[in-house]
């Protein structure tokens, strides 16, 4: 009788061991989330220009002079377009995260153009 209850037991740990390496994110899940890449898409300043205008100049300033925020217009020379795609995509302390405002392809397109601000 005790046999059966050990090794019910066991068999429920196992099949709980399984659901759990399905259901808890992988590594690399993890690595995406601490390092979001960047997907490649078609710069087009004008609308970077547009998005940025409408989500980003209320703490960096109309001229991107800085605010709130910090001054944005040499930030090509403080970051790649990588680095400022995981920052507006994450946020970063007083820095909302822009996740699940802006579209990927969005933050890329802004992340590109300020990149080349130097
Ligand atoms: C609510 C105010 C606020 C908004 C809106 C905002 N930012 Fe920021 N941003 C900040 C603050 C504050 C920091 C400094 C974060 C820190 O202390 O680490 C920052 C930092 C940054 C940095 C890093 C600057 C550096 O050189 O260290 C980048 C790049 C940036 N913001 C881009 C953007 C973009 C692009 C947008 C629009 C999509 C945006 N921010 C919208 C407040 C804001």
């Amino acid at each position: 009788m005790q046999k059966w209850i050990m090794s019910g037991l066991f068999f429920a740990a196992c099949a709980f061991a399984v659901i759990l390496m399905f259901t808890l994110p992988g590594k690399e899940q993890v690595a995406e989330q601490n390092n979001p890449t960047m997907p490649t898409v078609k710069a087009d300043p004008a609308k970077a220009e547009a998005t940025v205008k409408a989500n980003c100049i209320t703490c960096h300033g109309d001229q991107l002079q800085g605010g709130v925020g910090p001054n944005l217009q040499k930030e090509g020379s403080e970051h790649t377009a990588e680095q400022i795609y995981s920052i507006v995509t994450k946020g970063r302390g007083q820095m909302p995260s822009f996740n699940d405002k802006l579209a990927p392809e969005e933050i890329a397109n802004i992340a590109m153009w300020l990149s080349e601000k130097k």
